[in-house]
């Protein structure tokens, strides 16, 4: 039986980036067009295979973003390994807002834990580009997350839940980066 290591996984993020979306896309391989925001917090556990004999587990809390669950999210980044902040690759709002989690984070959170910025929404974003090359708003969000994440010092992907692009090299990133010993 091959070993398995389990870390703790955070998904934070303004309301209706999609963070349960992408979740689900990866750990169920479905995508609804209409989900509900969620209420309080979902748990699921998934795995990633590493090496043929190395499996990571991931236990994983999906946070609400919505701003009344707010002072929830401290229970669920405490001791938590990793920690996925999203954002909508076309909200610049959203992207201020994961800025303050990863802010909040870095004070609160473990010293040695591994975040993500993850940009979802890319379907969006690449029809965008097709329609309106020269458009230089909405497409500039995601060079400001770029620099953002390499001067933070983050994990950086750019991903679409919605038709399943790069989901799995997030998960996957993030269980490479983990204190496996
Ligand atoms: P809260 O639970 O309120 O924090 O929201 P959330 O971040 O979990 O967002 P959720 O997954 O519920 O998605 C919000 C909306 O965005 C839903 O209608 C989704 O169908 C849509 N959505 C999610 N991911 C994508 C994506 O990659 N592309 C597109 N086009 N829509 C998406
Ligand atoms: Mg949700």
């Amino acid at each position: 039986a091959p070993r398995i290591a389990q870390f703790k996984l955070v998904l934070l993020g303004e309301s209706a980036v999609g963070k349960s979306s992408l979740l689900l896309r990866f750990a169920r391989g479905v995508y609804e067009d209409n989900r509900e925001s969620t209420i309080g917090a979902a748990f699921l556990a998934q795995n990633v295979r590493l090496e043929p004999d190395l499996v990571v587990r991931f236990e994983i809390w999906d946070t609400a973003g919505q701003e009344r669950y707010k002072a929830l999210a401290p229970m669920y980044y405490r001791n938590a390994n990793a920690a996925l902040v999203v954002f909508d690759l076309l909200s610049q709002e959203s992207l201020a807002r994961a800025q303050s989690w990863v802010r909040e984070l870095r004070v609160q959170a473990d010293d040695g834990i591994i975040i993500a910025l993850v940009g979802n929404k890319l379907d969006l974003l690449n029809q965008l580009k097709a329609e309106s090359p020269n458009s230089s708003g909405k497409i500039g969000i995601s060079e400001d997350a770029k620099s953002y994440a390499a001067e933070a010092g983050l994990l950086y992907y750019e991903c679409s839940a919605k038709t399943g692009e790069n989901i799995e090299a997030v998960f996957k990133g993030v269980a490479e980066k983990m204190p496996i010993n």
